[in-house]
């Protein structure tokens, strides 16, 4: 059981949350030799990220040194709008020195529960551990208390005993390649991402009343075996939480 000590909080305003998240990215490269593994997440957040990434830190990161991964992806193909990795091809990749050996996508255009197991193949391969564990973990909340794609009426999969797993959007019917909590909290550092007040009452929730709130919403079933938890929050997604 984690207890409500065990993570971070930065808190502060929307724009000065890529740049808090950036530092402490930063700070974990240069504390890793070599190269380091980044799942990263999907949705609309990460794209203010990359934008920050891309005209503000294309030559104080060494980019060559990351694998870029990811902890979910929509079944669909690499070129359609709902594409995690069309997405951040669009905002990163093709702003930033960073080559194809770098991107081991999640491929949509497979079928689901093949690409699922294709996907844990290549973890194992690429994170040499028969439980892959990555050096950063990035997650955002969905206005369900969903994270990556699995979904509070699918809770059973966060337990599910493979590395990868296919969710099903409860509203769209979409299949989605996601990690599974396994392989999630295995993860050397897992930093939630989470701006906008549609995120508010869900966040009081997860982070104020985790023991009752990790029965309902996967996002508080997020709790690193042996790693760190950070939440970067704008003041919007984190207004319930200073109420108390
Ligand atoms: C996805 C994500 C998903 C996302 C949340 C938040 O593929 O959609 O990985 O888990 O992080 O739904 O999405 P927003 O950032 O768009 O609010």
């Amino acid at each position: 059981m984690m207890k409500d000590t065990d993570f971070e909080i930065v808190c502060t305003t929307t724009p000065d949350v890529y740049v808090r998240f950036t530092e402490w990215f930063k700070s974990v490269l240069a504390s890793s030799d070599g190269k380091i593994s980044l799942a990263l997440s999907g949705g609309n957040t990460p794209k203010a990220l990359f934008e920050h990434w891309a005209t503000k830190h294309r030559d104080d990161v060494d980019w060559k040194r990351v694998q870029f991964f990811w902890g979910d992806e929509r079944c669909v193909p690499p070129n359609d709008e709902q594409s995690n990795y069309k997405m951040t091809k669009e905002y990163l990749f093709s702003q930033l020195p960073i080559s194809e050996r770098q991107i081991f996508r999640i491929k949509g255009e497979n079928e689901p529960f093949a690409e699922a197991e294709r996907y844990a193949d290549v973890l194992r391969r690429e994170l040499k551990g028969e439980i892959p564990s990555f050096d950063i973990m990035m997650l955002g909340v969905g206005d369900d208390g969903h994270t990556a794609s699995i979904f509070p009426n699918q809770l059973a999969l966060w337990d599910s005993p493979q590395t990868c797993v296919v969710g099903i959007h409860p509203q769209s019917g979409q299949k989605r390649v996601s990690l599974s909590g396994r392989t999630i909290n295995a993860a050397k550092n897992i930093a939630f991402l989470v701006t906008g007040k549609n995120k508010a009452e869900k966040l009081r929730e997860i982070i104020g009343n985790r023991n009752q709130a990790e029965k309902t919403y996967p996002a508080a079933k997020v709790a690193p075996q042996s790693g760190r938890l950070l939440w970067f929050l704008d003041e919007d997604a984190a207004e319930a939480i200073k109420k108390g």
